[in-house]
């Protein structure tokens, strides 16, 4: 991934050609978006300036708590949004077609065939009264000139591939005939039976248990490298991922507030909102007695956005920010301190060294000497280095 792939500052002036040649290589390309939805009460401010690319192949994390504009910029991607009632602002590109402002029967060609959507609940997708194979079959129909036939053998081939015990038995039982976890199986199938490019899976786990969880991760695992599609997860989770993903958004508030490669995210996050939400992930620690930390305070409206960082009504560190910066001025998503893809929203000047002495050691104390109760040695080391750095770009700016 290159740092271009998350700019939240106006693009730079890209020829045609640079642009064709992006567009290329990344699938889907979501430029400088933003979704408002005017209400009774005024605008809702649901996703706001947000730019991010995926390649074929590569798997996207969307991460962030309910509210912060995951679905509604999924959403967005497949043209699903009223024209009438929403205001779209920005450029979503797929496979080189633009989807703002397109057409039905474009945004028709588009879905299924190119992107395909996987719910958090198949039975928004799938229709009671209709059996499991007829719909899928149907949706095949809709991109394939093949007879019923054939696409009921298509169908059968499909939940056969998604793991659904004899398949060719279970054709034709209706949506309810199915167990939660078979119906999440059933909807992938219907999902991929066009072998779209782009899978775009919308908290696709949250309400099955932990096993079937895990085999539903598996199983899309297995598929992407089957058919090389890019993904894009959509969680509150961060166990999943650091499963799956290869790279991070995080959104907060409507806006990505910090961006990279999921290792770089998940080792040296720089924005104290994913600190929070790594606070609330127990596999951080493998001490069974870390404290969960659930981050205090709620989602900003999006109706009256707080000034300045969006994130500031909550945050524990902003009095680490010199002024009023944190309250009066929004933080553009800038390279962070550590690693080349990563992005971040936020004033603090050295939050890479807060993290390490400070957060680290509160969501995963077995890191902390049990007798001295300070950081381990290492720790300290590379909170001592990276600060030596700091004061050396410092004082490099200043002269
Ligand atoms: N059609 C709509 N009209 C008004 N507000 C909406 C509409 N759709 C979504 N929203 C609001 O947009 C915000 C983002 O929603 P969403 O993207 O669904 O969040 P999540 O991150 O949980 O998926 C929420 O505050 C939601 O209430
Ligand atoms: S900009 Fe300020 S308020 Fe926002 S996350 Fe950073 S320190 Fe906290
Ligand atoms: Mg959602």
């Amino acid at each position: 991934m290159t740092s271009e792939r998350f700019l939240s500052t106006p693009a730079q002036s890209t020829s045609d050609r640079a642009a064709d040649i992006a567009a290329a290589d990344n699938f889907l390309v979501v430029d400088h978006l933003s979704v408002r939805f005017p209400t009774h009460d005024g605008l809702v401010q649901a996703v706001t300036d947000l730019s991010f690319s995926v390649k074929r192949g590569e798997t996207l994390g969307i991460v962030g708590e309910s509210g912060s504009g995951k679905s509604v910029s999924s959403m967005a991607v497949l043209g699903l949004h009223d024209a009438k009632s929403t205001r779209l602002e920005g450029s979503i590109r797929v496979g080189g077609q633009e989807v703002v402002g397109a057409d039905e029967s474009t945004l028709r060609k588009l879905r299924g065939k190119e992107v395909a959507m996987i719910f958090q609940d198949p039975l928004t997708a799938l229709h009671p009264f209709y059996s499991v194979g007829r719909q899928i079959a149907e949706a095949y129909r809709i991109h394939h000139k093949v007879s019923k036939g054939e696409a009921r053998k298509r169908a059968i081939e499909m939940l056969d591939r998604v793991g659904i015990p004899q398949a060719k038995n279970r054709v034709d039982d209706f949506p309810h005939q199915f167990s939660g976890g078979m119906r999440q199986r059933a909807m992938i199938a219907m999902s991929l039976v066009n072998d779209p490019k782009l899978l775009i899976a919308d908290e696709p786990t949250t309400a099955l248990d932990v096993t079937v969880q895990a085999q539903i991760l598996d199983l899309l695992q297995d598929l992407q490298r089957e058919f090389n599609s890019a993904i894009i997860m959509i969680t509150h989770d961060l166990g999943v991922i650091a499963e799956l993903a290869d790279e991070v958004l995080v959104m907060y508030g409507g806006r990505a507030v910090e961006t990279g490669a999921t290792k770089q995210i998940l080792t040296h996050p720089e924005m104290p909102y994913t600190w929070g939400l790594l606070s609330s992930v127990p596999e951080v620690s493998a001490d069974e007695d870390a404290r969960l930390i659930p981050i205090p305070g709620n989602p900003p409206s999006l109706l009256n956005p707080p000034s300045g960082c969006p994130f500031n009504p909550r945050c524990t560190h902003k009095d680490k920010v010199p002024g009023d910066l944190c309250v009066t001025t929004l933080p553009e998503l800038l390279p962070a301190r550590v690693g080349p893809s990563h992005r971040r929203r936020c004033h603090l000047p050295d939050p890479e060294v807060i993290y390490l002495t400070e957060v680290l050691p509160e969501i995963a104390p077995d890191l902390i000497d049990p007798t001295t109760g300070e950081p381990i040695a290492a720790l300290q080391e590379i909170a001592a280095a990276s600060e030596a750095e700091a004061n050396a770009d410092s004082r490099g700016d200043q002269r």
